[in-house]
């Protein structure tokens, strides 16, 4: 199978040197609740002002959040909220700025990852403004260009809200806006958090690795492929978190990946009671997508 190249992100990143020169000024925040994202009355300068965070009041400046309501869930790097504004419901996954990140891990991942240099120049400036560390940026950046690839192939995933450009990109900093799944009482449930019978859970299957296909023939492969990954709403999957995708031509290690995700999907689907063996999974993918690698 042949894959498509994208030309707009021509360049390797080569930013460690950027890494060494940079200075983090600010203390490491642990955990933050909805309150330590809100500024205290005493703090507030004007009646624009909202947010500690500079990202989150930027955004709702441009009117684009106007409320927080409520923790959906806290990750190791990020935690997502429930948002509200501009399209109505939204899902705001905002990283902390902390770097948590396994870096022998993330070499795996960003091998030869490319972008270009004005948007690089772009992103690296927003982000020493904002405080973000250069490699933090560059992963949220990726994690922004995949959604908006995914979304715009049709593959089932939230919609992303800001972006594409790089500018509202690279000032959306540290926070990732997309569509909320879910509805006002609860979010949509992961797979993981499921017990579906026997019907659902085979219709799930066939939805997850559907999806995992389509990922594939758009020449990536997501790097953490679970039901730990998969939202399940209105009898829909759907797949979340992106910044660990990689490119099958850019990344030398995009096979070992796809058969760590067939391993992931498959064991995570036993819970489901639902078995496929990994090795015919990826036998399965060759005989219909041809060669992958
Ligand atoms: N668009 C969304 N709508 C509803 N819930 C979401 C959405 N995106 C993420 N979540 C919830 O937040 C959790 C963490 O998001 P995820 O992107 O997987 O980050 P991480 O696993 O890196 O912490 C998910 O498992 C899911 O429960
Ligand atoms: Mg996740």
């Amino acid at each position: 199978m042949k894959h498509k190249i994208n030309y707009e992100f021509e360049d390797h990143y080569d930013y460690e040197e950027e890494f060494g020169r940079y200075k983090d000024r600010r203390k490491p925040k642990g955990r933050r609740s909805v309150k330590d994202l809100k500024l205290k009355d005493d703090k507030k300068l004007s009646s624009v002002d909202e947010f500690d965070d500079p990202n989150l009041q930027d955004l709702y400046e441009q009117g684009i959040l106007t409320e927080i309501i409520r923790e959906i869930k806290s990750g190791k790097e990020a935690t997502v909220y429930l948002a509200d504004g501009k399209y109505g419901l939204m899902a705001a996954k905002i990283y902390r700025d902390e770097a948590t990140r396994a870096f022998s891990k993330d070499q795996i991942y960003k091998a030869g990852r490319h972008i270009s240099h004005q948007h690089k120049k772009k992103l690296l400036n927003l982000a020493s403004q904002n405080q973000i560390k250069p490699e933090q940026s560059l992963w949220i950046y990726h994690e922004y260009k995949t959604i908006w690839e995914f979304y715009r192939a049709g593959i089932n995933v939230p919609k992303p809200l800001i972006g594409p450009s790089i500018h509202d990109i690279a000032k959306a900093g540290r926070v990732v806006l997309m569509q909320y799944i879910g509805n006002k009482d609860e979010a949509a449930p992961r797979l993981s958090d499921l017990n579906l019978n026997q019907k659902e859970a085979q219709d799930a299957w066939e939805q997850s690795f559907a999806i995992l296909k389509e990922v594939l023939s758009l020449g990536k492969v997501h790097g953490d492929f679970s039901t730990y990954n998969l939202l399940w709403w209105n009898n829909k999957a759907i797949l979340i978190d992106f910044p660990q995708v990689v490119n099958i031509n850019e990344n030398k290690h995009a096979k070992e990946i796809l058969k760590t995700d067939l391993n992931s999907l498959s064991k995570s689907f036993q819970a489901l009671g639902v078995d496929k063996d990994p090795i015919q999974l990826y036998k399965e993918l060759q005989n219909e997508l041809g060669p992958l690698f």
